[in-house]
């Protein structure tokens, strides 16, 4: 790939008049850069009557390091390859992809911006009524049509072959699998969580069951996952959810994108212990929290059981008792891997804001601990937690 950045304002401009038709020719365009991740250039054009498209553009780095830190470009074919995939299953949940250029490594595509950011809802303690059942049914589809369930099996290999993605892998492999669980210099650990780190640092109990869950995600290939899913990936308004930037995308095991999702759910449920608000109405946005996770899980899985008695297409898989027997694996699984994000989250190299905006150190450290208790539980008894009722159970155990 030739890969030219974009260097000012009227290349933007050039570039998406010559590949879309949103503005008329004689608009005056503006250019506004957004990017607030740490990978990719994203801007957004808009025009005076209010039309505007989203720009995306990946440089052959990590964009906030820079050429120290070089990064494939294909992560850009592997996203819109994603958003088209999920356009197929599920059109709602994505932007429109308007235009992709291998050359140029860009995406155009709809601009999302009356949405706002799942984190930032969720640290305001906004109840989304709908949004449960719409991350169950985005979840149930995508797992389900891009899995060798719904495929024939030699379209499903075509497409592992496809989405193989193994530079972000391999930076998954590491910032979730190895370094939480070990004193690796890329961790940032609270002062005050020293001790509770080394505990995690020295359980190999704990080490064991996390190098199961990682060698699952480095050779299952069940269906084509987002491979990034935390709440800042995710869009809402009170009756629409959008979920961007499946840049990380690739063949893996369905648990891991669940999993992720309830990491974020209740990692925002141990900030709520000690952010700023009457204590009472965070203990019952925690209440919000749990049964939210329990609803995706509802919606979930009751939508994948119904594709599968359904719309399965080998008869070797089409028994019910290994159907049922399935979806076990996969809540455990998603228990699992939940518990992973959590610790990356709490003692690994990228904290979130729904802990980090808890001032005082002490307070912080309260929400941390009960984050990797959490954490703990949610890896070490995955096998024994059978039901949303038996987790909520136990994480309320663990707060009082
Ligand atoms: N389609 C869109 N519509 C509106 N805003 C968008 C859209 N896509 C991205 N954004 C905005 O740009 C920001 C960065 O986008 P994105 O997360 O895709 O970038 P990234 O560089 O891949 O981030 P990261 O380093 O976290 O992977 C988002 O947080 C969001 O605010
Ligand atoms: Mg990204």
């Amino acid at each position: 790939m030739s890969f030219v950045k974009f260097n000012d304002d009227n290349q933007i401009i050039n570039f998406v008049r010559d590949h879309s038709d949103l503005f008329s020719c004689h608009s005056e365009l503006a250019v506004e850069e957004i990017s607030d991740g740490n990978l990719n250039y994203v801007y957004r054009v808009s025009d005076a009557s209010g039309n505007s498209l989203i720009v995306k553009q990946a440089p052959p780095y990590i964009r906030i390091i820079g050429d120290d830190w070089p990064l494939t470009q294909d992560r850009i074919r592997i996203e819109q390859q994603s958003l088209q995939l999920t356009a197929q299953h599920c059109p709602q949940v994505v932007p429109e992809v308007y235009h992709y250029d291998s050359e140029h490594c860009v995406i155009l595509m709809q601009d999302i911006g009356d949405h706002d950011n799942l984190r930032q809802l969720l640290i305001d303690r906004t109840e989304l009524p709908l949004l449960a059942q719409q991350l169950g049914n985005y979840l149930a589809q995508m797992m389900f049509r891009s899995s060798s369930m719904a495929m024939e099996s030699t379209a499903h290999k075509a497409l592992v072959k496809t989405s193989q993605n193994p530079e972000l892998c391999k930076i998954s492999e590491e910032v979730y699998f190895w370094d939480p669980f070990c004193d690796h210099e890329r961790n940032d650990v609270n002062p005050l969580l020293k001790d509770e780190a080394q505990s995690v640092w020295n359980n190999s109990e704990l080490k064991c069951e996390v190098a199961k869950l990682k060698r699952r995600f480095m050779s299952d290939t069940e269906a084509m996952i987002h491979g990034d899913l935390h709440s800042g990936s995710v869009f809402a308004t009170t009756d629409s959810c959008k979920i961007i930037d499946p840049e990380f995308s690739f063949c893996g095991p369905i648990g891991f994108d669940i999993g992720v999702l309830f990491a974020n759910f209740l990692l925002n449920y141990a900030g709520q212990q000690n952010l700023p608000g009457d204590r009472c109405e965070r203990m019952t946005y925690q209440g919000w929290l749990l049964q939210t996770l329990s609803d995706i899980w509802q919606q979930f899985s009751t939508h994948f059981a119904s594709l599968m008695q359904t719309e399965t297409l080998d008869p070797s898989l089409s028994e019910p008792g290994y159907q049922q027997w399935y979806l076990q694996q996969i809540w455990q699984d998603s228990l699992g891997y939940a518990g992973v994000e959590m610790t990356r989250r709490t003692i690994g190299i990228a904290h979130v804001a729904d802990i980090m905006n808890i001032e005082d150190p002490e307070l912080r450290a309260d929400s941390e601990r009960l984050s990797l208790q959490i954490a703990n539980m949610l890896i070490l008894q995955r096998n024994t937690l059978s039901t949303p009722k038996q987790l909520d159970d136990a994480i309320n155990q663990l707060r009082t």
